[in-house]
């Protein structure tokens, strides 16, 4: 594959299309060590070794980050009041970043960052039913009859109930201000503000909220608030076979997903 010179350099992050075109005529960049003053020539990414200023610019095609999102950034792109999560990835100069999904403001966790619109897509498309995974402090005594209602779906003033949603009880500890629950919520979808919503919808409120799973990616353990790495080939790989959609099992007149036949409640 080919593409054009000031097309590699753009996506690199060296400069908008017409800056970069700027800077070849001005004789900033060299091809396999000639000076080229042609943006329109053609490169060979992983190929030509392309250099700007001196340095070698290598093109990779796609981008993949896990960031551990603190509290009080938006999943966004750019905004004019808070900081965004794009702000954390400061080692890539690349413009086509984007959050893959969002978390609230008051909400941290693991957040992928990349420019695979294809992946993005497959984790996110609501008939793909990714599991995504969060940890959250919720007022009250959380047991049982939240993990059965949950299971079987729940109103929360959206057209249909919630999908099916595993909920794992933690800790139940009685404290100065009243009895707060640890719990694990794994939903297969994405509605906005879904779990403090789903809490809601059984009389509770969600005092702290962190995902720390999605599909197949965890979030690394070392990672602190506001810290990311790149994700390793093989977590890109994992990841990519996580959306190709999951059988499916008739009961009761209900479907469920063949993973999700564990959850029920004995
Ligand atoms: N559910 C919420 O309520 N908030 C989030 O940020 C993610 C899931």
């Amino acid at each position: 594959m080919q593409i054009r010179l000031d097309k590699y350099l753009a996506d690199m992050g060296i400069g908008t299309r017409s800056e970069v075109k700027q800077q070849v005529r001005k004789g900033q960049v060299r091809v396999n060590g000639a000076p080229v003053k042609d943006p329109g020539q053609k490169v060979a990414p992983g190929e030509d070794l392309v250099e700007y200023q001196g340095e070698a610019v290598v093109y990779a095609q796609k981008e993949y980050y896990m960031l551990y999102k603190p509290m009080g950034c938006v999943s966004a792109v750019s905004d004019r009041t808070h900081k965004t999560v794009m702000e954390y990835i400061t080692c890539s100069r690349r413009k086509d970043l984007f959050p893959v999904g969002r978390l609230d403001l008051d909400t941290e966790g693991l957040l992928l960052i990349t420019n695979d619109g294809a992946l993005s897509h497959g984790l996110l498309a609501p008939g793909k039913h990714v599991e995504k995974t969060y940890y959250a402090r919720v007022t009250g005594v959380v047991g049982q009859q939240e993990a059965e209602c949950f299971l079987h779906g729940v109103e929360i003033g959206d057209e249909t109930p919630t999908r099916p949603a595993r909920l794992e009880i933690l800790s139940q500890e009685e404290g100065e201000g009243g009895w707060v629950s640890e719990i694990l919520l794994t939903l297969t979808e994405g509605r906005f503000h879904q779990v403090k919503r789903m809490f809601e919808a059984v009389g509770k409120r969600v005092l702290y909220l962190k995902r720390i799973s999605m599909g197949t990616l965890k979030l690394d353990e070392t990672l602190e608030p506001g810290e990311y790495r790149a994700l390793t080939e093989e977590e890109v790989s994992q990841l990519m076979g996580a959306g190709q959609g999951k059988g499916k099992e008739k009961r009761n007149g209900e479907v469920y997903e063949e993973n999700w036949n564990s959850y029920r409640q004995p």
